[in-house]
């Protein structure tokens, strides 16, 4: 074999050749050296799956969806098309492209008792977490879900989470202002009616500025996919017990608000208001650097560039605040940015803007609190997550994940009695 690795084991001095596949070996053939197994936190250098639907090269900063890049699909295309795209791994054509908007269109109404359901939490409940119980709930409004291996009823689950997704996010927006829920309208497109469903009032029709339609376009359009991240892992994960796609969605959810992942964005702008000055910024680096906290918005577990959804974001905070006026935290923004890329400390470790550290900027101009902001980020990577759970369904190779561990814990010891203890 010449696309090898041979391993020497010092504890017996045997050698053994394991095959190298895609720059990669199996675990499972390092069970032949003395029973070795990898031990790898986070999964760092560990690949989970083969997926044709994501490609990302950390240190050039390019990011493709299906082999297209994504500067290409923000400047060119909409949410839905690249949708498709990642479900089906071609661009449609035009005739599909309009059964799929119409069938995605005409999904988009929550059944009364998700409304009853959702009318149910605490007026100050974060919307995040309305959302992933909402989408877990639509797991019993839809049992047929459970047949994951009809390709036929995966398309009807599929459309369906695509379009309540909006419908349920703005929803839990309107809960936490005290408003009525509004119903979708189904005349809008994809984007233009989530904004009608967050903003409308009592004007008969509510038509949002076409810039920040485009704007939320490219928005969602960013964070459609990004391969093996957090919580396109709990997605596969969960998914791969066969439950069906709400609750494995849902699980991807509870993945997506936390800080690291999906929160980030609103943690940064938290931080910016705190920094508050520019003139505050140098202490802020140096505290950053002695470790008493992140700066948010920066470094990556795969870029170790410039990630190429933060240029397209910088670009779209342009024309978002040409409608609404620039957001005060920009300045500090982009002050924080300059000291912080020209300093040892992230120089040295790669770190630059993030997907989230100019996304919030955006969201806060749209109008959206900050607890809004995972919610949005959540419905933009509902096909990124479908697309990998359709993926993980029709690999034969997948299994149900069960990692090993390395146990740390007693051995078989008596059991004491409370009165001894
Ligand atoms: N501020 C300061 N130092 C940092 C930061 C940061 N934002 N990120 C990483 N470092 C340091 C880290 O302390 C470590 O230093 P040392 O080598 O001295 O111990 C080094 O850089 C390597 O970091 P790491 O924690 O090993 O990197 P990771 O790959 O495990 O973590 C990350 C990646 C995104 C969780 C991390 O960079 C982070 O916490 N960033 C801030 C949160 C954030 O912006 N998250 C959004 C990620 S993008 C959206 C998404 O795709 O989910």
């Amino acid at each position: 074999m010449t696309d090898s690795l041979t391993i020497r084991d010092n504890r017996t001095g045997e050698e053994h050749e394991i095959e190298i596949v895609d720059g990669t070996i199996r675990a499972s053939d390092l069970k032949k050296v003395g029973g070795l197994a990898t031990y790898d936190p986070g999964f760092v250098n560990t690949a989970s799956c083969r997926s044709a639907v994501t490609y990302i090269d950390g240190d050039k900063g390019v990011l493709e969806y299906r082999g297209y890049p994504i500067e290409q699909l923000a400047e060119h295309s909409t949410f839905l098309e690249v949708s498709y795209l990642l479900l089906n791994g071609e661009l449609p054509t035009s005739d599909q492209l309009g059964q799929w908007t119409h069938d995605v269109t005409h999904h988009t109404f929550l059944h009364e008792n998700i409304k009853s359901l959702m009318t149910g939490f605490r007026y100050d409940a974060h919307p995040m977490g309305m959302l992933m119980s909402s989408v877990s709930a639509l797991s019993t409004f839809y049992p047929d879900a459970r047949d994951i291996a009809d390709p036929d009823n995966r398309y009807l689950q599929i459309t369906r989470m695509i379009a309540k997704m909006p419908t349920i996010g703005a929803f839990a927006y309107r809960h936490s202002q005290g408003k009525p829920y509004v119903y979708p309208n189904n005349e809008l497109s994809y984007c233009a009616n989530f904004l009608s469903m967050l903003f409308k009032m009592s004007e008969p029709a509510y038509a949002a500025d076409e810039r920040l339609v485009k704007a939320l376009e490219v928005l969602f359009i960013l964070h459609a996919d990004h391969e093996q991240n957090c919580s396109t892992n709990a997605v596969r994960s969960v998914g791969s017990s066969q439950v069906d796609p709400y609750s494995a969605v849902a699980a991807g959810i509870g993945a997506l608000y936390g800080p690291l992942h999906g929160g980030a964005n609103e943690a940064v702008l938290k931080m910016l208001r705190r920094i508050g000055t520019t003139d505050n910024i140098p202490g802020f680096i140096e505290g950053v650097k002695a470790g008493k906290e992140k700066l948010m918005g920066f470094g990556h577990r795969v870029y170790k560039n410039y990630d190429p959804r933060a240029t397209i974001i910088k670009k779209a905070c342009d024309d978002v605040f040409a409608v609404t006026g620039v957001n005060p935290l920009l300045k500090i923004a982009q002050e924080l940015e300059k000291i912080a890329l020209e300093d040892e400390y992230f120089v040295s470790r790669k770190l630059y803007p993030n997907v989230d550290f100019y996304s919030g900027l955006i969201y806060e101009a749209l109008q959206f609190p900050p607890e809004m902001f995972t919610v949005l980020f959540a419905i933009g990577r509902t096909p990124g997550w479908l697309a990998q759970w359709q993926e993980l369904v029709v690999d034969k190779e997948q299994k149900i994940a069960r990692p090993k561990q390395i146990y740390t814990g007693h051995r078989t010891r008596d059991f004491v009695p409370m009165s001894q203890r």
